[in-house]
């Protein structure tokens, strides 16, 4: 290959690999999507008489949760820094739209552990402490490498952010633990 077509070639492969800011909106949109449709299958779960097909359903919601965030995640890792000022903010409103979902699906899911207890299988209870904790860490992952990009001027705010979401799973957490 001739110098100039590998360079050329390198470029789309960089274009390709790179996500761009919209990406990353556009990912933060499916999450929460993703999150409602949890939040959904907790809510449906009736304080009495629950099914152990909806008892999966959530765990299921949960996974792909899960999904929806490390994909966000890694298209973070990705994007060209730095990122501009609007940019950020527009990145930080975002979450800021989403964090009642992920506020709420808490509050909702430690109203349902004795529903949980009482189904007729054991274990579900630890299921769905593995699945809160997973969702812990994929959530606070995602935090950290937006607080590693964030402008100074909205480090402050980003931070605040993400303690309060890590305190709501605090609480969710040790409720089933
Ligand atoms: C999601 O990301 C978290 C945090 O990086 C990681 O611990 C976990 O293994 C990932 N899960 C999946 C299913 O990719
Ligand atoms: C949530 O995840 C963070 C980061 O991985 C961890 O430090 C924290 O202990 C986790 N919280 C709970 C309640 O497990």
């Amino acid at each position: 290959m001739q110098l100039k077509s590998i360079t050329a070639f390198l470029s789309v492969i960089t274009v390709a690999l790179g996500a761009t800011v919209q990406n990353v909106l556009d990912d933060i949109a499916a999450a929460k999507a993703q999150a409602v449709t949890l939040e959904n299958a907790i809510d449906s779960f009736p304080t009495t008489g629950g099914s152990l097909a909806q008892a999966l359903a959530i765990h299921q919601q949960a996974l792909n949760t899960v999904s929806a965030l490390n994909k966000t995640t890694s298209d973070v890792e990705t994007v060209p820094l730095p990122v501009s000022e609007a940019d950020a903010a527009s990145i930080l409103d975002a979450v800021i739209d989403a964090k009642p979902v992920i506020e709420n699906g808490l509050t909702d899911i430690v109203t349902k552990k004795s529903a949980i207890d009482a189904l007729p299988i054991s274990g579900l209870s630890a299921l769905v402490e593995q699945d809160l904790k997973a969702l812990n860490t994929s959530t606070l992952a995602l935090g950290d490498d937006l607080i590693a990009r964030a402008p100074a001027d909205l480090l402050d705010e980003a931070t605040s952010l993400r303690a309060e979401i890590a305190a709501a799973f605090v609480t969710a957490i040790a409720a089933y633990a």
